[in-house]
């Protein structure tokens, strides 16, 4: 099994009650361990893949046939919001796109504001006690 294997995932944007937006339909993606991927083309549904298979968003759940979405050999469709949020910390990484930051602070500021350090900061040189 790849790395990473999605079948069947479909994002639907709920704007108002009769007002959505279907993102990715029917989409399945499979990408191993050490491959690299570039997905291009404007408004393709890009972000909204990478936010799926990064766990910051859930596809629809659902859906038929049945989706399914596994990282690592995981069933991560079925994780808890706070077994997504471990996953998160640990095995990935982000770059985004636009970075978040807090206006008034450099990024390493930004990153020691935060309640919980994200995983390995906590070793960096000159980190407040
Ligand atoms: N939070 C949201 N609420 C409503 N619609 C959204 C939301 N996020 C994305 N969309 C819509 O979903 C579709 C796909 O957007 P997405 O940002 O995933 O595409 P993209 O390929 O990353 O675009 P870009 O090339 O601009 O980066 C677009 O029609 C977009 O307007
Ligand atoms: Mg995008």
């Amino acid at each position: 099994m790849a790395f990473l294997e999605a079948q069947n995932l479909h994002k639907t944007y709920r704007l108002s009650r009769h007002n959505v937006v279907r993102a990715l339909c029917e989409v399945d993606v499979s990408v191993e361990a050490g491959e690299m991927v570039g997905i291009y083309r404007t408004a393709c549904d890009k972000s909204t893949l990478i936010h799926i298979g990064g766990l910051l968003h859930s596809p629809d759940k659902n859906t038929y046939p049945p989706m399914s979405l596994m990282i690592d050999g995981i069933d991560v469709a079925g994780l808890s919001d706070r077994a997504r949020t471990q996953m998160r910390a640990k095995p990935m990484g982000f770059v985004f796109q636009g970075f978040n930051m807090l206006f008034a602070m450099t990024a390493l500021e930004t990153l020691r504001s935060l309640p919980n350090m994200p995983a390995g900061l906590g070793t960096m040189p000159g980190r407040r006690p």
